[in-house]
């Protein structure tokens, strides 16, 4: 059976490895793009958008598609509609495979906010030094906050690059050590983080060094999905191509 596997994740680089040289299920993975030195996963990898909900169809069928994973990021929420979409018209069989959202834990002070444009309002009353992890497509909405102190954090630089006045700009890519984000708090005094709520471990380790430090996280909490099947590991996910 032919597979596609929407990728962009360590989740997707992950069922990727289970999958290599697999009997009987012959997979690709899709990558939007977006970064400049992707981790190419360990499978035939095709690189670019599919051209909306009809490009998408036509890719699946066109390659013979029998079964979709989308191993997407839970914040990419345009392909995964796009995908619910295209299987729905193709009756093509979807599974969502993501991380499970972070929880707070005994001492943390979290702001939970719906998208973007809220989590610049509710930094207004908080600290003036701001760590935003947030990647690097959204923070433009930061610009409505302009008089804070942002430190940026993305694997690739934002373009435009943002138009705040005081910002510094680290670029680097997970996994992070709970003793390098303290640390880096620590370093830039930052009295405020700003996270999407991602899950994984990856970069986990930023909540409890703020939970540490005693400082407020404003919490970007997931889009509503799809209705679609969803499971949170990869031998999951395989087991599911599997009774395909
Ligand atoms: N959003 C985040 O916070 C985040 C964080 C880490 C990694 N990522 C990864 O980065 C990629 C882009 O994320 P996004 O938030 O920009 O996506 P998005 O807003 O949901 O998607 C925008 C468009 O990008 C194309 N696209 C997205 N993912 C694709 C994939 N895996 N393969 C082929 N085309 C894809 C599609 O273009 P067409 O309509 O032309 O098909 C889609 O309509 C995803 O693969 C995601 O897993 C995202």
């Amino acid at each position: 059976m032919k597979a596609l596997i929407l990728g962009g994740t360590t989740e997707a680089t992950a069922l990727a490895r289970l999958l290599d040289g697999h009997p009987r299920i012959d997979a690709t993975v899709s990558l939007a793009g977006r970064t400049k030195q992707p981790v190419l996963p360990p499978l035939p990898t095709r690189i670019g958008g599919f051209g909306g909900v009809d490009g998408l169809a036509a890719h699946l069928v066109e390659n013979g598609i029998g079964a979709v994973v989308d191993a997407t990021h839970p914040f990419a929420d345009q392909i995964s509609a796009n995908a619910a979409a295209a299987c729905a018209r193709l009756g093509v069989p979807l599974l969502v495979l993501t991380r499970k959202p972070w929880e707070p834990a005994a001492g943390d002070r979290w702001i939970g906010v719906p998208d973007m444009a809220a989590a610049a309002e509710a930094l207004r009353p908080l600290g003036e030094s701001v760590f935003l992890t947030i990647g690097r497509q959204e923070v433009a909405a930061f610009e409505a906050v302009p008089d804070k102190r942002y430190l940026i954090r993305a694997v690739d630089p934002p373009e435009p690059p943002p138009n705040l006045p005081d910002h510094r700009l680290i670029l680097d890519r997970g996994p992070f050590t709970l003793e390098g984000e303290c640390a880096l708090l620590e370093e830039h005094r930052v009295e405020v983080v700003v996270s999407k709520n991602s899950g994984g471990s990856a970069t986990e380790a930023k909540l409890e060094a703020a939970r540490r430090r005693g400082i407020p996280v404003v919490m970007v909490e997931r889009p509503p999905g799809n209705g679609v099947a969803e499971v949170h590991g990869a031998a999951a996910a395989l087991a599911w191509l599997e009774a395909r």
